[in-house]
């Protein structure tokens, strides 16, 4: 089993991180696991040049790799910290980037069909304040049904930068509750 893991975490003691890797730690699967960290990567935004080069069928042959391991995982998670309400933008440019038609989804007559084998994907993430809604996991679940995964799930832990020690207190009731249910991811 594979599983990718999308790392769009830009602090060095990220806290997403530190409960992404907590909660990795639970599962049984004996997985092989890839991780893509969008930080590392020469990625730019899209613009109107580059959509002129996928007009003529030319695409970026790392945009190739990377939508390649979105389709090949059986299971992802992507973990994202929520900056401005929505998710970092480097994640957002790596979206950008891979979504390539009929790698991970193509459309027959009016509807759309996922090319990705993954069954789930998981979205972790940490958030400053409150939120009324999880911002950056709406965008990224009609994503990965637009890839065929419909098993989509969020984790995350608010009002970390308001409280203290909510972070860990929260961490640690969290990976305590998960310990027997997220076994089998
Ligand atoms: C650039 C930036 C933007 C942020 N925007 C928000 C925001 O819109 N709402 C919020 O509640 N917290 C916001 N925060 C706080 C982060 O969500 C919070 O610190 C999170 O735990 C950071 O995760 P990390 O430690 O994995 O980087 C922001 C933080 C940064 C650095």
């Amino acid at each position: 089993m594979k599983l990718l893991i999308i790392n769009a975490c830009s602090n060095k003691n990220s806290k997403t991180l530190k409960l992404t890797k907590d909660i990795i730690k639970l599962f049984d699967n004996d997985y092989a696991i890839d991780i893509i960290n969008t930080y590392a990567l020469p990625f730019s935004f899209i613009n109107d040049e580059i959509i002129e080069k996928r007009n003529n069928g030319e695409y970026d042959e790392l945009a190739f790799k990377y939508a390649n391991m979105i389709k090949n995982a059986d299971r992802i998670i992507i973990a994202a910290p929520l900056w401005d309400m929505s998710y970092p933008a480097s994640l957002k440019v790596f979206i950008e980037n891979i979504m390539i038609p009929n790698v991970l989804f193509r459309y027959e007559d009016d509807k759309a069909i996922g090319l990705s084998n993954a069954k789930k994907l998981l979205y972790i993430t940490t958030i400053g304040g409150k939120v009324n809604i999880n911002y950056g996991f709406e965008e990224i679940k009609a994503i990965a049904n637009l890839w065929g995964i419909n098993d989509v799930n969020s984790i995350s832990i608010d009002l970390v930068d308001v409280i203290p020690n909510r972070f860990e207190d929260e961490k640690n009731k969290l990976i305590n509750e998960l310990k027997n249910k997220i076994k089998e991811f």
